[in-house]
């Protein structure tokens, strides 16, 4: 049976093979979606491509450096052919929770770009509800924590400032120099409303909900690559 990373290999390699000659690519952050890179650094070469991409996270931009793929400023930009991104959660609608990797806001406005947006993962991703098995990721504005806390709690979220290495590093920090936490809420029933309302909450830059955004999701399983 495949292991988990070559799952991730498989969907990442089916994604970088949809993008074509010419295109202008958001390239999105985490495992799945650096093989989905390396694949498309190889494609470049080999194909000669004429890719541009825009990346969504410093890890992503020095993967892109080191494999010689052509970088936009993601300002420089407001439409993009093709967005390729990982997830944390998927639903059978495509909705999505994002940001284990920090990165979701960047994504979020990356995603914002495109009606093409493909989701590649593997098939432990996939849930029932949305909530099942993460929190919810935000982005933080530091000055805001207490009362983006308090705000998130009356949500019926429980809001912890994400750490790195215990007792050794701080908060984790986002590639904007925003504060990183993640709101527990448990399996949420009606992940469209309560997106609303955190994108109501003054001090949260941005949420891990992605709802109705991916056009497509790139799922590997044991069994094969599933699109729905
Ligand atoms: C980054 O912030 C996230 O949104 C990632 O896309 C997500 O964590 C997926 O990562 P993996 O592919 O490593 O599971």
């Amino acid at each position: 049976m495949a292991s988990m990373d070559e799952l991730k290999k498989m969907a990442g390699i089916k994604a970088a093979n949809l993008i074509q000659d010419g295109m202008v690519v958001g390239l999105g952050t985490g495992s799945t979606a650096a093989y989905m890179v390396e694949r498309l650094g190889e494609r470049i070469k080999e194909e000669n491509l004429n890719i541009t991409a825009v990346s969504t996270s410093w890890s992503t931009t020095l993967q892109c450096r080191a494999l010689h793929i052509p970088l936009k400023e993601m300002g420089e930009v407001s439409r993009l052919d093709m967005v390729i991104d990982g997830a944390d959660e998927i639903d059978s609608q495509r909705n999505l929770i994002k940001g284990r990797g920090a990165a979701h806001l960047l994504e979020k406005i990356v995603a914002s770009m495109t009606n093409n947006y493909i989701i590649i993962a593997d098939s432990g991703k996939k849930v029932n509800v949305l909530g099942e098995k993460f929190a919810v990721p935000l982005e933080i504005l530091p000055g805001a924590i207490g009362v983006v806390t308090e705000k998130v709690k009356v949500l019926g979220g429980n809001v912890v400032v994400r750490m790195g290495n215990p007792g050794k590093d701080g908060p984790v920090i986002s590639d904007s120099g925003n504060l990183i936490a993640d709101a527990k809420f448990g399996p949420i029933s009606d992940a469209k409303t309560l997106a609303h309302k955190l994108d109501s909450i003054s001090g949260i830059m941005g949420h891990g909900l992605f709802i109705n955004m991916a056009t497509k999701v790139i799922l590997a399983t044991p069994n094969g690559l599933e699109e729905f």
